[in-house]
C-alpha cells in the first residue's frame, strides 16, 4: 500500500512506551513504529497515522482507552496548540522520573559510560511562573482554532507565540502560565491598546507593521524589563504607546524599545534605546547581584539556576587555591559564582556582549580575580592560552546543545585538569564527549536538575576526575 494510503489507518488497542523528545512517546506495532504527541507511558490508546517524516511515522489521539501512569488533565487552555510546554498531560513526579531515565538513558545507549554515583534530579519547587523571560510576537493574521475558522467578524490580529513547527503563524495567548500574570497583563494591554488605536500588526509576509515584539523579563528582586520592537519608524506613535505602558504599569523597572525593519527577529543587531529606567535589571543569586540587560543571556529559571550553581560549586568543592577555566562563559555567571572561593577563574566565550556583561558584573559584585576571554573555543583554548592563564585545575564547561567540538575535547584531554565539570543542556551531545573524555577521566557523579518544568528538557550536572 502506499504510504498516502496509510495516512489516516486507526490502530487499536496500542500501548504508548518511553516519553522522550518533544513530548512524543513511542507505539510498536507488528508493521511499524509510531511516535504519538501528547501520549504518556502505558497509555494504551487508539491512534491514526498521520504523517512520515524521515522514514519516521508520526500519529495522533482518537480516543485514550485506559490511562498510563501519571496522567492527568492539562492546566493551560492553548495546550496542543501552542509549541511550549509539551508535558502538561504528564503529573510533575513523572516528569522528574522520565528525566532522571533520559539521562541514564543517554549515558547507557549513546555514551556506553558508567557513573559511580547517580543523583536524584533536582525538581523544581516552583513549577509555574518559573521563567524570567518570555518572547512574544504580534501577528497580522494569527492562527484560527477550529472554530473560528469561518467567523468573519473574527478579530485578526494577535500577541501570542508561534505555533509548533510554524514560523509563520502566530497563537495569540489569552493567558500563559510560565511567567509571573503581570507579563499576561503586560501583553494583553499592548494588544488591547494596538487594536483601539489602529496600530498595524506585523505581517510576516511583507514584513511589515508597526508591533513587531515584545520581550519581557523579571528578577526574583520583583524588577521588570520590557522591551518593545516596532516594525516601522513612528516616533509619536511609539511614545505615545510607552507612556501609557508606563502610566498602566508603574511596576514595570525600565522600559526600552527598538526598531527592526530586517526580515528576522533577531534583536542582537538592533539599536535599543530606553525610555525609562536604567536600561537594565537586576537578579541575585546569594550575595551577588547580577545586571542583566536586553540582549544579556541569562538562564530563564532563576530559583534553579542557584540549585544548578550550587551543584556546581559542591562538585568542584574548591578549597582556595585552585585555577578554574569556566568554558562557554556566557555572561561569567558560573565563574562569579565560584570566584570568591578558588584562586583564579578565567572564561571563555565567543560574544562580546556577554563577555563585556561578565566583566561588568565581576566590578559591580567587586571580584577581581576574574578575566573574561571573547573567542571561538575551537580556536582560543590551545597550548598558548594555558601557558599564559595558568594549568586549570578545575575546567567547568557548560557548552551549547550542539555539545563541545572535537578539537575542543581533544584539547581539554591534553590540558589534563583534576576535575572536569560537565554541565549540559542535552545529554544525547553530553554523553557522547563524555565517552571521549573517559578515555582520562573516570565519572564520579551526576546530578540533573530540572530547570524546564512541563517540557521534556533536562539540564545535567557531570563531575569526573583524572584516573
Ligand atoms: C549554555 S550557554 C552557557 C551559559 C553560562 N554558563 C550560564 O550559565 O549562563 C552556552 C554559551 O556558549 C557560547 N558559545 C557557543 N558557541 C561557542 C563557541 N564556539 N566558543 C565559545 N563560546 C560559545 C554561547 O554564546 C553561550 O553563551
Amino acid at each position: 500500500m502506499s504510504i498516502k494510503k496509510l495516512f489516516g489507518k486507526i490502530y487499536e488497542n496500542v500501548v504508548a512506551e518511553g516519553a522522550g523528545h518533544d513530548g512524543y512517546c513511542v507505539v510498536k506495532t507488528d508493521e511499524k513504529i509510531i511516535f504519538v504527541k501528547y501520549s504518556v507511558p502505558g497509555d494504551v490508546l487508539n491512534i491514526r497515522l498521520i504523517s512520515k517524516k524521515n522514514k519516521v511515522f508520526f500519529g495522533e489521539i482518537v480516543s485514550i482507552v485506559s490511562s498510563g501512569r501519571g496522567r492527568i488533565a492539562h492546566f493551560c487552555n492553548h495546550f496542543g496548540i501552542c509549541g511550549g510546554c509539551k508535558w502538561q498531560q504528564l503529573e510533575y513526579n513523572e516528569q522528574l522520573y522520565w528525566k532522571n531515565r533520559l539521562v541514564e538513558d543517554a549515558f547507557k545507549r549513546i555514551g556506553k559510560i558508567n557513573c559511580n554515583e547517580w543523583q536524584p534530579i533536582i525538581g523544581a519547587t516552583e513549577n509555574i511562573a518559573y521563567r524570567n523571560k518570555t518572547e512574544y510576537t504580534f501577528s497580522n493574521k494569527r492562527w484560527l482554532l477550529e472554530n473560528e475558522i469561518n467567523n468573519e467578524n473574527i478579530q485578526l490580529n494577535a500577541a501570542g507565540f508561534h505555533v509548533s513547527g510554524r514560523f509563520d503563524k502566530v497563537l495569540d495567548i489569552e493567558k500563559c502560565y510560565l511567567q509571573d500574570d503581570l507579563a499576561n497583563k503586560i501583553r494583553l494591554f499592548i494588544k488591547k491598546y494596538g487594536i483601539e488605536n489602529k496600530l498595524s500588526f506585523y505581517d510576516i509576509k511583507q514584513n511589515k507593521g508597526f508591533l513587531r515584539n515584545l520581550i519581557i523579563r523579571n528578577t526574583t528582586l520583583g524588577q521588570w524589563m520590557i522591551v518593545v520592537i516596532i516594525g516601522e519608524e513612528n516616533e509619536k506613535q511609539i511614545l505615545k504607546l510607552l507612556e501609557e505602558t508606563e502610566k498602566q504599569f508603574p511596576a514595570i523597572t525600565t522600559i526600552i524599545y527598538g526598531i527592526n525593519s530586517k526580515t528576522n527577529d533577531t534583536i542582537y543587531d538592533t539599536q535599543l534605546i530606553t525610555y525609562k529606567g536604567n536600561g537594565y535589571i537586576e537578579e541575585r543569586l546569594e550575595d551577588l547581584i547580577y545586571r542583566i540587560r536586553p540582549k544579556s543571556f541569562f538562564q530563564t529559571n532563576s530559583l534553579q539556576t542557584l540549585k544548578l550553581y550550587q551543584k556546581v560549586r559542591e562538585f568542584a568543592n574548591l578549597k582556595g587555591n585552585e585555577i578554574v577555566y569556566d568554558l562557554y562563559c556566557g555572561t561569567g555567571s558560573i565563574s562569579l559564582f565560584i570566584a570568591k572561593q578558588c584562586a583564579k577563574v578565567c572564561g571563555i566565550e565567543s560574544v562580546q556582549q556577554a563577555v563585556d556583561d561578565a566583566k561588568e558584573n565581576a566590578k559591580t559584585n567587586y571580584i577581581s580575580n576574574s578575566e573574561f576571554i571573547m573567542g571561538d573555543m575551537r580556536y582560543v583554548l590551545n597550548d598558548e592560552f594555558v601557558e599564559k592563564y595558568g594549568k586549570p585545575n578545575i575546567i567547568i564547561t557548560d557548552p551549547p546543545r550542539a555539545g563541545m567540538h572535537p578539537e575542543v575535547v581533544k584539547q581539554i584531554l591534553k590540558t589534563e585538569p583534576q576535575l572536569i565539570i560537565y554541565v549540559s543542556c542535552n545529554p544525547s551531545t553530553q554523553a557522547r564527549d563524555l565517552q571521549i573524555l573517559s578515555e582520562k577521566y573516570y565519572i564520579l557523579k551526576t546530578c540533573p536538575v530540572d530547570m524546564f518544568p512541563h517540557t521534556n528538557h533536562v539540564e545535567n550536572v557531570t563531575l569526573m576526575e583524572k584516573r
